[in-house]
C-alpha cells in the first residue's frame, strides 16, 4: 500500500520528485559544483577503511541510500559497485561522495575523447537548439554527411579500400544486426540455402537475439535458447578450419579484429587475410565488428587498416566511441552490399538523427587525426612497458599481456574482482574481459601522467591483495 502510494507520488511530481524528496538534493548540488580534490568533502558517514583514498561508500552514506531507493526499480541487468557517479570530465570521474577516480575504462571504450568532451557538449547543446529529430522519412543535412565522411574517413585512412554507403543506427547491437541481415539479403541473391551466419568462440557482438545468435557463450545465449536458426561457431586464428566452416551456404562471416569481451585476444593478420580470402571464394560477406576496437582505439582509425587490401572486409560495425557517449551506431559497406539493399529493407526511427550524427561528424574528424593516432599508439607503449614490469614483479599471478594501442588486456591466473575492488579504492577504475583478464579501454586523450597514476595505483592495489 505504501509502496503504491509512494509511486504515485513520484509519478505525479514527476521525474526527480523522489530525489528531491531526500538524500539526492545534496547529491545534485554536489554534481554541480565540479568536485576537484579526491578528499573534497567528508565521505558521508563512512566508516570503510579509512586509510584508502575512495573507500566504497558504506552502507549508511548518501550514495547506499541512493542506491537502496532506485535500485529496486531498475530491471536487474548489471551487478554494480557501491559509487555513484555524478560527474566526469577527461579522464576523471567523481562520484556522489566527491572523490576522484582515474577512469581506465572510458564507459567501456566509448568516452574515447574523454568524459564531457567541451566540443561535443557545445555541438550537442547547438544542435539542440536547431534540429534534434525529424525521422529519417525526410532528408537532413547530418545524417548524409556523417555518412559520407565515415566511408571517405575508412578510405583514406587504409581501411576498407571499396568503403561506398553507411547505414547509422543507435548502438553496436543494432549494427551487427543490420550487418546481419545484410549479409543474409545479399546471400538470398545467390540461393535461398545461402543464409549462414559464422562467428568464432569468445566473440561478442551484442544482446538483441540476432547480434546474440553470433555470440558463442552459453552464459549470454541459455537463458533466451533457441537462438535464430543457420548461426555457426569457428575457433579464432585457426586457418585450416575455415575452409569447412565458411561454404557456399554462408551468407556472412562476422570477427572483431581484437575481441573485447573476449578478453582482448588479437585476431592475427594471416588468420584475417585467409577469413578475406575465404569469403570471396565463397560470395560471402565479411563483416568486422569494430565497436570495440575501431575509431582509433589501436592507433588506425580502423584496426583493420593495418591489413593489405585484399584482407578488407565488405562491411564494418561502429558504435561505442562513435558518439563519445551519445549512442549512436553505423555499419559502413561497399558498394556490393549497399547494391543488395532495396528501399524499405531496413530502418530506425532514431538512427542517425541530427542530433547524433552532428555530435559524430565532430567526433570521426577528431579521432582520425593522425596525431591523435600517433600518441595512441606510444601512450599503448607506455602501458604496456608498465603492465610488463608487473609482469616482472608478479610473474605467477601476470601471465601475458595482449591487444594494440588503447585496448590492452592482462592476462591473470585468478579472478581479478579483489584487484578491481582494490584499485578503485584507491581511485583507479579497470573493469575485466574474458577469463581473468584485466581490461585497460581509457580515453585515447589520457595523458602520460594518468597513465603513470593507473600504473602505479594499479601496483599498490595488487600488493594489497598480496
Ligand atoms: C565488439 C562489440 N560488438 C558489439 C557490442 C554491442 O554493442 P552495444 O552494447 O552498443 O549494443 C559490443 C559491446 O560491448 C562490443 O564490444
Amino acid at each position: 500500500m505504501a509502496f503504491r502510494a509512494s509511486l504515485r507520488l513520484a509519478a505525479k511530481a514527476g521525474p526527480g520528485a523522489a530525489a528531491a524528496r531526500s538524500a539526492p538534493r545534496q547529491l545534485y548540488s554536489q554534481a554541480a559544483a565540479a568536485p576537484t580534490s579526491t578528499l573534497a568533502g567528508a565521505p558521508s558517514g563512512s566508516a570503510h577503511d579509512a586509510a584508502l583514498p575512495n573507500p566504497d561508500p558504506a552502507d549508511d552514506s548518501r550514495s547506499a541510500r541512493l542506491v537502496a531507493e532506485y535500485a529496486p526499480f531498475m530491471v536487474a541487468t548489471y551487478s554494480r559497485p557501491p559509487p555513484v557517479f555524478v560527474k566526469g570530465k577527461g579522464s576523471y570521474l567523481w562520484d556522489s561522495e566527491s572523490r576522484k577516480y582515474l577512469d581506465l575504462t572510458a564507459g567501456i571504450a566509448v568516452n574515447s575523447l574523454g568524459h564531457c568532451d567541451p566540443v561535443s557538449a557545445k555541438l550537442i547543446a547547438q544542435q539542440a537548439r536547431t534540429l534534434i529529430h525529424a525521422s529519417n522519412l525526410y532528408y537532413n543535412p547530418w545524417t548524409g554527411a556523417l555518412s559520407k565522411l565515415l566511408v571517405e574517413t575508412t578510405r583514406a585512412t587504409g581501411g576498407m579500400h571499396d568503403a561506398a554507403a553507411t547505414f547509422l543506427c543507435n548502438s553496436g547491437s543494432e549494427a551487427n544486426e543490420a550487418a546481419i541481415k545484410f549479409a543474409r539479403k545479399v546471400g538470398k541473391q545467390t540461393s535461398p540455402s545461402k543464409t549462414q551466419i559464422v562467428s568464432f568462440r569468445g566473440a561478442f557482438h551484442g544482446r538483441t537475439l540476432g547480434s546474440l545468435s553470433a555470440t558463442p557463450n552459453p552464459k549470454y545465449q541459455a537463458p533466451f535458447a533457441p537462438m535464430v536458426p543457420d548461426f555457426l561457431t569457428g575457433d579464432l586464428n585457426d586457418i585450416p578450419a575455415l575452409q569447412e566452416l565458411i561454404t557456399d551456404d554462408t551468407a556472412g562471416v562476422l570477427v572483431e579484429p581484437i575481441q573485447g569481451e573476449g578478453g582482448v585476444r588479437v585476431a592475427s593478420d594471416e588468420f584475417l587475410v585467409a577469413l578475406a580470402r575465404r569469403c570471396k571464394e565463397v560470395g560471402a560477406v565479411l563483416v568486422h565488428d569494430e565497436i570495440q576496437c575501431g575509431l582509433g582505439r589501436t592507433g588506425r582509425f580502423w584496426a583493420h587498416a593495418r591489413l593489405p587490401e585484399e584482407g578488407h572486409p565488405d562491411v564494418v560495425t561502429a558504435a561505442k566511441a562513435l558518439g563519445n557517449g551519445f549512442p549512436i551506431g553505423a555499419v559502413v559497406v561497399n558498394g556490393g552490399v549497399a547494391g543488395a539493399m532495396k528501399v524499405g529493407d531496413h530502418g530506425t526511427t532514431f538512427g542517425g538523427n541530427p542530433l547524433g550524427a552532428r555530435v559524430a561528424f565532430s567526433i570521426v574528424e577528431r579521432l582520425a587525426g593522425e596525431g591523435l593516432l600517433g600518441e595512441v599508439k606510444r601512450k599503448g607503449e607506455v602501458f604496456e612497458a608498465g603492465f610488463e614490469r608487473l609482469r616482472g614483479r608478479w610473474p605467477e599471478l601476470v601471465k601475458e599481456v595482449r591487444g594494440r594501442g588503447l585496448i590492452l588486456g592482462v592476462q591473470l591466473t585468478e579472478d581479478p574482482a579483489a584487484i578491481v575492488k582494490a584499485a578503485r579504492e584507491r581511485g583507479v577504475l579497470v573493469i575485466t574481459a574474458g577469463e581473468n583478464t584485466l581490461r585497460f579501454v581509457p580515453s585515447l586523450l589520457i595523458s602520460d601522467e594518468e597513465i603513470e597514476e593507473g600504473l602505479r595505483v594499479l601496483e599498490a592495489a595488487i600488493e594489497a591483495t598480496r
